[in-house]
């Protein structure tokens, strides 16, 4: 199995996979590291991110499915990496480009986003002096099934947090859509609130869907399932164990 992986990486990370210089660990990126985003897709359309696609099953069918559309993967785990390519391989997708890392160091420096509060890189501000400040942004950003990280001592690893949503504000085009999906309650809760006080989102859904399980009773905020979302396995699995499926949405706001 690795092998054809490591085969299908031969001969067609050289299209697929975004290559960038070593960081100082091996999902990080330099800061200064440039990267013209229409170049690497060859053309200027309208640009999807989806954070965490582990295997590839939503970016590639969504890619086969929308060819105008260019759909850039951002995964942290090299097996997935691999999967997606050959995934895309095998659809005859070439609307789709990969790249490994931690999101939530790459993409700050992806889109050129400037300091934060926080001292690092990815306020939802553009910084125009760095090389990626002209890249597009992007019309939608998906994070479906992130690593729940369950233990309540392990929720600061989460990635859907306030300082995240700074990052994938700065990503996004005026009007643009971040959607979300979990199969764990007490995360999409966390998702909902990120996305009602993070500066520069909205929620379309704010006061709206409540959850009869929400601590906070009817206070909703939850979006109906999104039909452009495929059924992957990790949908499938929370299903089964009898989890139920939140989507929660955020609109960039405009100016
Ligand atoms: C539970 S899986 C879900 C995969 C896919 N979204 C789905 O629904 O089938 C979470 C994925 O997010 C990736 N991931 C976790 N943390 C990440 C990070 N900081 N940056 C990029 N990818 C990350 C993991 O490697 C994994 O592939």
């Amino acid at each position: 199995m690795a092998r054809r992986f490591d085969e299908v990486m031969e001969q067609h990370a050289a299209e697929y996979v975004i290559a960038l210089p070593a960081g100082a660990t091996a999902t990080t990126i330099p800061d200064g590291t440039a990267v013209d985003i229409p170049a690497a897709f060859g053309r200027n359309a309208p640009l999807i991110v989806e954070i965490g696609p582990g295997s590839g099953e939503q970016l590639v069918s969504f890619a086969a499915t929308h060819r105008d559309i260019d759909v850039l993967g951002v995964e942290a785990w090299y097996p997935g990496v691999a999967r997606c390519v050959a995934h895309a391989v095998k659809g005859d997708v070439h609307n789709l480009r990969i790249v490994e890392g931690d999101a939530a160091q790459l993409l700050p420096v992806l889109f050129g986003l400037a300091i934060g509060e926080n001292g690092l890189r990815g306020s939802s501000e553009i910084d125009d002096r760095h090389p990626n400040s002209g890249n597009p942004r992007a019309a939608e950003v998906w994070t479906f099934f992130p690593d729940p990280w369950r233990k309540a001592r392990h929720h600061k690893r989460r990635l859907v947090t306030e300082s995240f949503a700074q990052i994938v504000a700065g990503m996004l085009a005026p009007g643009g859509v971040w959607r979300l999906a979990t199969d764990w309650d007490d995360y999409a809760w966390q998702m909902r609130s990120v996305v009602e006080t993070a500066p520069g989102l909205e929620n379309p859904y704010r006061g709206q869907r409540p959850d009869a399980n929400d601590p906070e009773g009817q206070r909703g905020g939850f979006a109906p399932r999104w039909e452009g979302r495929v059924m992957t396995r990790f949908e499938k699995r929370g299903i089964a164990e009898g989890r139920t499926i939140h989507d929660v949405v955020a609109r960039r706001s405009h100016g």
